[in-house]
């Protein structure tokens, strides 16, 4: 399986010179296993807000990138950056106040329960001590993941990260269920299916004698193909799995920090109580933060026997990051805009009733478009292909997802306005009446 929307070598010989040459040194010294997004990829060399640059000054609408989620080089997070890499930069075997600080003020917006934080410098790195911690806490090794899910680079993570291709194995110790799709199930089915999905795998792996210590999922199915809907799906799934005697570990390294518009958290969408989740990507803005948010009594006995030390995970500068972040969402009420803007985004989207625009779904600035090819909701990813790449020759970047590659993946910052909103569905109107003129003329 390749990635979706990776550049392919077959178009290499259409790009200009500079851009040829630059692949060339790229492949030459970062070797075979690097991805570059678009069939022409971008040479990008600034960000301010929703926009992106490229070498040539011409300017980009951002509505994919979910780490600068609050803009691209957003002011309160440079200066706290600057400020403190000025002053001191060590590390967590030292006390410090901002740490502290800023570990109290993310607790805060968690509920009650999952009160205690410990920092890594990327999601792979949490959910992988999480996985860890786990392990020790039931005594089981099993694990249950989506088919198409995506967690993390590490060994432990990449075994249970389906989403790396047939090529990574899957550890004889995970099961994968079906994301739920609430393109091709009903509400009813949908709050039924996923969690008979994990009661199935739960009782395969015992059957395979393998005890079952978690059930991981992103809580808005990132990588899956995007569902959100409707709200609760997941209880019976958490319900299954701590039945069994496994934790429930919320991956909120793509939903999370107020994207999905109604809750800080994905996870409180659907009304289920995690015993860790996993945090990173826009937790810094792009300073490199993650960490796991647990209850205490999930590490109450894994702490004192397994010490814990990341060389530069809750480092002070990362602190500082960390909490011009959360301020900024408070200030600037950037859930709130979340909310507004995207489901303003995704009322546009569905006034364009295009009839290969099969479903418009998502929460707040997390949106899945699926295109099909006809009313059987046959999966288009020829013509996902052509709208992502003729967007970004219309200066807005946005990606696909799902096991087709046939959703269109809109994740922009949150400081997204109503004018960037229908700056995007402007073009891609026009973009679509392009498509359908083009495949008339030529009989399609
Ligand atoms: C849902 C999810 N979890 C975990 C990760 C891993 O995070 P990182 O790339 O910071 O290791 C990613 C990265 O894309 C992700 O999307």
């Amino acid at each position: 399986m390749s990635m979706v929307n990776a550049f392919s070598r077959e178009d290499f010989e259409r790009l200009d010179e500079t851009e040829r040459a630059l692949i060339a040194r790229r492949e030459k010294v970062l070797g075979p296993a690097y991805r570059l997004f678009y069939e022409k990829p971008l040479h990008l060399v600034r960000g301010e807000g929703v926009f992106l640059y490229d070498s040539a000054g011409e300017k980009y609408l951002d509505a994919y990138n979910n780490v600068a989620s609050l803009g691209h080089c957003h002011p309160r997070v440079v200066e706290a950056i600057t400020k403190q890499t000025a002053i001191l930069n060590t590390h967590t075997r030292y006390l410090h106040e901002s740490i502290v600080e800023y570990a109290e003020t993310l607790t805060a917006t968690f509920p009650n329960t999952l009160s205690q934080v410990m920092f890594t410098c990327t999601g792979s790195e949490a959910n992988d001590l999480a996985y860890r911690i786990a392990r020790f806490v039931t005594g089981g090794t099993g694990i249950i993941a989506t088919e198409l899910a995506y967690h993390g680079l590490t060994s432990a993570v990449a075994e249970f990260s389906p989403s790396l291709g047939e090529s990574v194995t899957l550890g004889p110790h995970v099961r994968t269920v079906p994301a739920p799709d609430s393109y091709r199930h009903s509400s009813e089915e949908m709050m039924e299916k996923f969690g008979r999905d994990v009661r199935a795998a739960i009782a395969d792996l015992k059957r395979h004698g393998i005890k079952p210590a978690m059930l991981i999922t992103d809580t808005i199915f990132s990588s899956d193909g995007i569902f959100a809907e409707p709200k609760g799906f997941l209880k019976p799934a958490v319900d299954a799995i701590h039945e069994a005697g496994g934790l429930f570990i919320a991956d909120e390294v793509q939903p999370g920090f107020g994207r999905t518009g109604e809750t800080m958290w994905g996870f409180e969408r659907h009304g289920v109580a995690p015993d860790m989740v996993t945090i990173g990507k826009p937790m810094g803005n792009g300073y490199p933060m993650a960490g796991i948010v647990l209850r205490p009594d999930v590490i109450a006995e894994f702490g004192p026997r397994a010490r814990y030390f990341n060389t530069f995970g809750g480092n002070p500068v990362a602190a500082a990051a960390g909490k011009a972040v959360l301020d900024s969402i408070r200030i600037e009420g950037l859930q709130q805009n979340a909310l507004e803007v995207g489901d303003y985004l995704m009322d546009g989207l569905r006034s364009l009733s295009h009839p290969a625009i099969g479903d418009v779904r998502g929460s707040g600035l997390f949106i899945g478009v699926e295109i099909v090819g006809d009313v059987t909701k046959r999966p288009d990813p020829a013509l996902t292909t052509r709208i992502v790449n003729g967007l970004r020759d219309r200066r807005i970047l946005i990606s696909a997802s799902g096991p087709h590659a046939n959703v269109l993946k809109i994740r922009p910052p949150l400081i997204f306005s109503r004018e960037n909103a229908t700056m995007l569905v402007d073009e891609l109107t026009v973009l679509m009446k392009t498509i359908c003129s083009e495949a008339n003329r030529l009989g399609k």
